[in-house]
C-alpha cells in the first residue's frame, strides 16, 4: 500500500508577525482558502487520498487556531518537538506495525508550494517505482542561487530522471554552496521522500542507534497491547533531537534521486510569497481589509483593522492584531533580525 506521512511540527517564523509558535507557515492560508498544510494533501489526490494521508505535528497545534486545519485527518501527535527523524521513524514505525504489508512512505513536508500538479504526480509515480527497489528516494530541484537553508545532493550523471547519489550535504556554509553550484551536477534537497518502511527504519538502525533503542522500547510495548498513542506520549522525549537530513540522508549508501521540475518553491520570505502571489496589474498582492490608491509591486495585506495606502511603491505591509510589519521589498528575509531582537528582549 502507499501512505503519505506529512511533517507539519515545524515552528517557522519567517513570516512573521503572521507566522508564530502557535500558528507556523504550515497552518497559514497564504494563497486562497486553502492552508498550506491542506493544499499538500489535497495535490497527492488521485495517487493518494485523504484516507491513507496522516500529519505528523505536535500536540500543541491540536488545540487553538491550528486545530481546524487537522479535524478529521489521521494524527500522529507529539508531546515535544524533536525534529524530523523521530517523527519519521515513528510514523514509518506505526505505519509498518499496524498494517498487512510493508508500505509504501511518502514523507512531504507541509509548508511548500507545488504549482505543477501533474509533474509532481508523475515524479512521486517514478519516486514510488524505485523506492521499491529498497532505495531511499528524494526529489531534487534545480538550484539557482547559494542557498545555505537547503540540502545539496550530488548526483551521478545519468540519462534520464532518476539518478543514483553519490553525496548529501546539508545546509552547506556559504562557501561551500557556492562550489557546488560552481561545480554542477547538484541539485537542491526538496525534503520529500518515498521508501518503503521497512528500509527507512533499517537505516534509523544502523545510523541513528539512540533514536533506535527508544523506538525499539515503543514497539515493544505497542505489540503487547498498550494504544501507540499513548506510548508515543510517553516516550516520545526520550528521542534525540535530530533531522532526517543530518541523521540519515547524509550518511546512508542507498539513496537515489528524482528530479523534479514542479514549480517549487519552499516561501520562506514575504518576497516569496509576493512573488508566487496572484498579483493585479499593478503588481500588488493586496489582502483582507485593505485600501490601496496608486500602489505598485506592494504586498499589503491585514488581517483586521483597515490598511490605507497611498501611492506605495516596493513595501511589504501585514497587519496583524498585535503587531505591524513594513519592509522594503527585497529585505524581507530580515525578518529574522526583528523576531532575533524580540526573543531578546522578551
Ligand atoms: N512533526 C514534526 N515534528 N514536523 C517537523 C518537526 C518536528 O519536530 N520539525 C520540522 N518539521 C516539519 C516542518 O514543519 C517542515 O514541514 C518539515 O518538517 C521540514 O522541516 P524544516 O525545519 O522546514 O526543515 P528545513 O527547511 O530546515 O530543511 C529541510 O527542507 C529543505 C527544503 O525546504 C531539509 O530537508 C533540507 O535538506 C531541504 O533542502
Ligand atoms: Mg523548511
Amino acid at each position: 500500500s502507499i501512505k503519505a506521512v506529512v511533517l507539519a511540527g515545524g515552528s517557522g517564523t519567517r513570516l512573521w508577525p503572521l507566522s508564530r509558535q502557535q500558528l507556523p507557515k504550515q497552518f497559514l492560508k497564504l494563497n486562497g482558502d486553502e492552508s498550506m498544510l491542506g493544499a499538500t494533501i489535497s495535490r497527492l489526490s488521485p495517487l493518494v487520498e485523504r484516507s491513507d494521508a496522516w500529519v505528523i505535528t505536535g500536540e500543541k497545534h491540536a488545540t487553538g487556531e491550528a486545530f481546524s486545519e487537522l479535524d478529521g485527518l489521521h494524527l500522529i501527535l507529539e508531546p515535544c518537538g524533536r525534529n524530523t527523524a523521530p517523527a519519521i521513524a515513528v510514523a514509518a514505525a506505526v505505519m509498518l506495525d499496524f498494517n498487512k504489508d510493508d508500505p509504501v512512505m511518502i514523507v512531504l513536508p507541509s509548508d511548500h508550494l507545488i504549482t505543477k500538479k501533474e509533474a509532481f504526480q508523475k515524479c512521486l509515480k517514478q519516486a514510488i517505482e524505485v523506492a521499491m527497489t529498497d532505495q531511499l528516494v528524494t526529489f531534487g530541484l534545480v538550484p539557482d542561487a547559494p542557498e545555505t537553508g537547503f540540502g545539496y545532493v550530488q548526483a551521478e550523471p545519468e540519462e534520464g530522471a532518476i539518478h543514483k547519489v553519490l553525496r548529501f550535504v546539508e545546509k552547506p556554509n556559504i562557501a561551500a554552496a557556492e562550489q557546488m553550484l560552481e561545480e554542477g551536477g547538484y541539485y537542491w534537497n526538496s525534503g520529500m521522500f518515498v521508501w518503503k518502511c521497512s528500509v527507512i527504519l533499517e537505516e534509523v538502525k544502523q545510523y541513528l542507534p539512540s533514536l533506535w533503542t527508544v523506538l525499539e522500547r515503543m514497539r515493544a510495548r505497542w505489540q503487547t497491547g498498550e494504544p501507540w498513542q499513548e506510548v508515543v506520549r510517553d516516550s516520545f522525549a526520550d528521542m534525540p533531537d535530530v533531522s532526517i537530513d543530518y541523521g540519515v540522508m547524509e550518511k546512508s549508501k542507498r539513496v537515489s534521486l528524482v528530479a523534479a521540475d514542479i514549480g517549487w518553491s519552499d516561501v520562506g520570505s514575504w518576497d516569496a510569497v509576493h512573488e508566487m502571489a496572484k498579483h493585479d496589474e499593478d503588481g500588488n498582492e493586496i489582502s483582507g481589509n485593505v485600501l490601496a490608491i496608486d500602489c505598485k509591486n506592494s504586498l499589503l495585506r491585514s488581517e483586521g483593522r483597515l490598511l490605507a495606502a497611498i501611492g506605495l511603491e516596493d513595501i511589504i505591509a501585514v497587519e496583524t492584531p498585535d503587531a505591524i510589519l513594513l519592509a522594503r521589498a527585497g529585505q524581507s528575509q530580515r525578518v529574522k533580525e526583528i523576531v532575533g531582537e524580540l526573543v531578546k528582549t522578551k
